[in-house]
């Protein structure tokens, strides 16, 4: 049996989902294959639960803060109660909601694994292997997001471990929580177990610094955290074996050097593949790059195949959940004919927010970036705790501000906040960065007091300084 739609997309994970939605928006008829859950990684296994197990001890630590608001504080956070929030959130892995939101939109589901079997051909299989074919008339979309990376270290494939899927989902906080890789998942998720109770958190990160693809500063002031909160960070931690005492006795990591950690659980965050290797891409001649990626051009389309689309984290340009339905949104217009501005499709304004308190929230170009990028560029930075508003968050609220600007041009390039809840603030930014809005005319945007966004006017006052200066 073949079925017929103006597009077909393979899973339906946030991008997938939109890039549906968008195209029957625009008055085409579209068909979403899905082999798991409908709403994807990020929905049961991503953004979602780990910032419901992230939110309750944010909340704590935020009242803590106002002397007079911490003196009510008795108790501790409810651990059970987090659990069963987060299972909430992710609607107790039941993906009906998103089902009927999916057929209210007027898509059709179709369950199973999507495989192409030619140029605008998809093959289903599902589960009791029924095979449906379908065939597409204006393209393929593909969205199949990414699975946990597993590095090739000695003894680690043969060992029980975590990755993001078992950590957020996890019934009970371990004890003893050994973490791999200090980049988001492991950061967020390393002070998400410590302040839910675990006793000993231990983050092994490779390079020198965590977040390593954010500016220098947000490790130190990361690292800051982590320590207050009791979490031990090991940088430059290259991890040589690892064993474990039979199913469920302690993990121990050997570190190059010699060191041996020892933990009940051991998560692996040390990034992500492409699940690429059983999509039919043989059939259409198309190979996928390292880590399973598919390389799109600026259209989010495969160069010589103008109707096969990749978006979301399965393209490798930014693995992150609204970038994915950013690209979708420009992918659902491209198919029904209409003329799009592939200009940021790129990664030159991608929105970042890590979770942690204090939260970092960057977008754009870092500092050195911006450099290698060939730009003549002028930092400036300003604390965000020296703010009124800050001081009005309470004591300790502290976190770098930092704007790198283009100096010819006179726009900024990329920002970068550390502080409590700067993740809110990151938008202006974002605005400023896409908008290209120069300094001059960003000084008739008035920030309210006291809040802490008056750091933009600080900010621009470092400018004015160093321009009077020159
Ligand atoms: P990541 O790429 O952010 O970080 C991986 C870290 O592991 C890097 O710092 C790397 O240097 C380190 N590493 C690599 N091999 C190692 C080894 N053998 N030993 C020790 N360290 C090693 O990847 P992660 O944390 O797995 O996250 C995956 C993706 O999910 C990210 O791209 C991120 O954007 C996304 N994500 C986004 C969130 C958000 O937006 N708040 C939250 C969680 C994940």
């Amino acid at each position: 049996m073949s079925d017929t739609y103006d597009v077909v997309v393979i899973g339906a994970g946030p991008a997938g989902e939109n890039a549906a939605d968008y195209a029957i928006q625009r008055g085409l008829t579209a068909a979403i294959v899905e082999a798991e859950l409908v709403g994807g990684e990020c929905s049961y296994w991503g953004c979602m639960p780990s910032k419901a197990l992230l939110r309750p001890t944010e909340a704590l630590e935020a009242a803590k803060r106002v002397p007079a608001a911490a003196a009510a504080i008795t108790g501790e956070v409810d651990v059970a109660k987090v659990l069963q929030s987060r299972d909430a959130f992710t609607s107790n892995l039941d993906d009906q909601g998103q089902v009927d939101w999916l057929e209210g939109a007027g898509v059709r589901l179709v369950r199973g694994h999507g495989r192409l079997v030619g140029e605008n051909d998809v093959e289903v299989t599902a589960q009791d292997g029924t095979v449906t074919r379908l065939e597409a008339t204006k393209g393929v979309v593909i969205g199949v997001g990414t699975r946990a990376a597993h590095p090739p270290i000695d003894g680690l494939a043969d060992v029980r471990t975590w990755d993001n899927r078992e950590i957020t989902g996890a019934k009970e906080i371990p004890g003893r929580l050994l973490v791999l890789g200090g980049g988001v998942i492991g950061v967020e998720m390393a002070q998400a177990f410590r302040r839910l109770g675990a006793a000993e958190v231990t983050v092994l990160e490779a390079m020198d610094g965590l977040l390593p693809r954010e500016e220098p500063f947000v490790s130190d002031e990361v690292v800051a955290a982590l320590d207050a909160d009791g979490i031990t960070v090991r940088l430059g931690a290259r991890a040589e074996k690892v064993r474990r005492d039979g199913t469920d006795g302690p993990v121990t990591v050997t570190l190059a050097g010699g060191d041996e950690l020892v933990g009940d659980e051991l998560l692996v965050a040390v990034g992500r593949r492409a699940p690429t290797d059983d999509l039919g891409l043989d059939t259409v001649g198309v190979e996928p790059g390292r880590g399973g990626y598919i390389e799109v051009d600026d259209h989010l389309r495969v160069p010589g195949h103008d109707w096969l689309y990749v978006v979301g984290d399965a393209n490798g340009r930014a693995l992150l959940t609204h970038q994915g339905k950013y690209q979708a949104r420009l992918v659902g217009d491209a198919l029904a004919g209409i003329d799009v501005d592939p200009a940021w499709a790129d990664v030159t304004a991608t929105p970042r927010v890590v979770y942690t308190d204090p939260q970092v929230a960057a977008v754009g170009l870092t500092e050195a970036q911006a450099r290698e990028a060939g730009h003549d560029v002028l930092t400036v930075s300003y604390n965000v705790g020296h703010t009124a508003g800050g001081a009005l968050l309470g004591k300790g609220t502290d976190g770098t501000a930092q704007l790198v600007i283009d100096r010819e041009r006179r726009t900024i390039l990329g920002a970068t906040f550390v502080g409590p809840g700067v993740g809110e603030m990151l938008h202006a930014a974002t605005i400023a960065v896409v908008s290209e809005v120069t300094i001059e005319r960003l000084w008739h945007a008035v920030p309210p007091f006291p809040a802490v966004s008056e750091v933009w006017l600080r900010l621009l006052e470092e400018v004015r300084k160093l321009d009077l200066a020159s």
